[in-house]
């Protein structure tokens, strides 16, 4: 099954990073890639985060559709990953799915990023010596496609976690499926929290020292990065960790991505492409798939052995 990420740029500078050969109009598009013998492509539109967020939303999705059909009829792409904020334009990628004339697969690549971003909190805990029991975690973003999982997942595992968005109304949902000692709340209440989990989509950096812990370690999952290197520098004590990146065997090339590391989504459809796993993966997350993520990760090699923060190891 032939895969294809869709993402876009981050800010309006890194259109540099790519090659002109790779620019087609409003898509950037890599060669032809080859992993484990499986072809895909990773692309993505012209379109910053900020542009992503603040145009019209027809206007933005139907640049996704635009791409997704390019994909399906000129290059044979059977599978496409929703990459970054393309998730959260398309309501978790259910809209994709419902247009008719794509007629492949969606997945939006959160589940292995959600498993990824769990592994990574504590694992920088075990790293530090702490006990989840005895910490305080903050969510931002808690009841996003990604935020959701991880706040099934982890808020039992801590002594008490502030779950974080923008919308109270939105948190009932969630309240009614997570178990553990837990508030929601609408304000940026991170400094309470010994443990930060980003995964909003806010188009720019997001925490400000203000909201920082002394010795706050943060998962940022966000893309773009929720907390800034500019932010890093001020506070040395902050411990700021890449949450959704892994270790990558095959040698792709992924602009802006150190070698041997790859995001946890685009190694999702990979997987998903290797398997012939003929389904959508789209909106709120199956915790079932996520293990199963898990499961194929460990059975082609795709692990999170170093922990790293804007792709150096800490
Ligand atoms: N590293 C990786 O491999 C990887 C993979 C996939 C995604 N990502 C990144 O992960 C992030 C989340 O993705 P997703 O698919 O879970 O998105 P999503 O479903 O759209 O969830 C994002 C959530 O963030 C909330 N939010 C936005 N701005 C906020 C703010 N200022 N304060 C509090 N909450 C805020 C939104 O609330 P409202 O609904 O109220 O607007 C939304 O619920 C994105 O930045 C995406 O690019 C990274």
């Amino acid at each position: 099954m032939k895969f294809a990420t869709i993402g876009h740029l981050l800010a309006e500078k890194n259109v540099e990073q790519f090659p002109e050969s790779w620019i087609h109009g409003n898509l950037i598009v890599s060669p032809e890639l080859n992993v484990h013998g499986i072809k895909g492509y990773i692309t993505g539109l012209t379109l910053t985060a900020r542009q992503m967020m603040e145009l019209p939303r027809e206007t933005v999705r139907k640049h996704i559709l635009d791409a997704a059909l390019f994909l399906q009829n000129e290059l044979g792409v059977e599978v496409i990953q929703l990459g970054a904020l393309t998730t959260s334009v398309t309501d978790g990628g259910v809209w994709v799915v419902k247009q008719k004339e794509y007629r492949g697969y969606v997945n939006h690549g959160d589940s292995y990023t959600a498993a990824v971003t769990c592994q990574a909190t504590l694992k920088a805990l075990k790293l530090f010596q702490k006990n989840p029991y005895d910490q305080v975690l903050a969510i931002i973003g808690a009841y996003g496609v990604i935020g959701e999982a991880v706040s099934k997942i982890l808020v039992p595992q801590f002594q008490h976690s502030i779950l974080i968005g923008r919308r109270q109304e939105k948190f009932k949902k969630l309240e009614e499926n997570v178990k553990g000692d837990f508030e929601t709340t609408v304000e940026l209440k991170t400094k309470e929290a010994d443990i930060i989990v980003t995964a909003t989509s806010h188009p720019t950096a997001l925490l400000r020292s203000e909201h920082l812990k002394k010795n706050a370690i943060v998962v940022d999952v966000s893309q773009p990065p929720n907390l800034s290197s500019v932010i890093c520098k001020q506070r040395p004590d902050v411990c700021r960790i890449d949450g959704g990146l892994v270790d990558f065997p095959i040698k792709i090339i992924i602009p802006g991505m150190p070698v041997g590391k790859n995001f946890a989504c685009i190694s999702e459809v990979i997987m998903q492409a290797l398997e012939n796993e003929r389904e959508n993966h789209v909106g709120s997350i199956d915790l079932n798939h996520l293990r199963k993520t898990e499961k194929w990760a460990k059975k082609y090699g795709y692990t999170l052995n170093e922990l790293t923060n804007f792709g150096k190891a800490l």
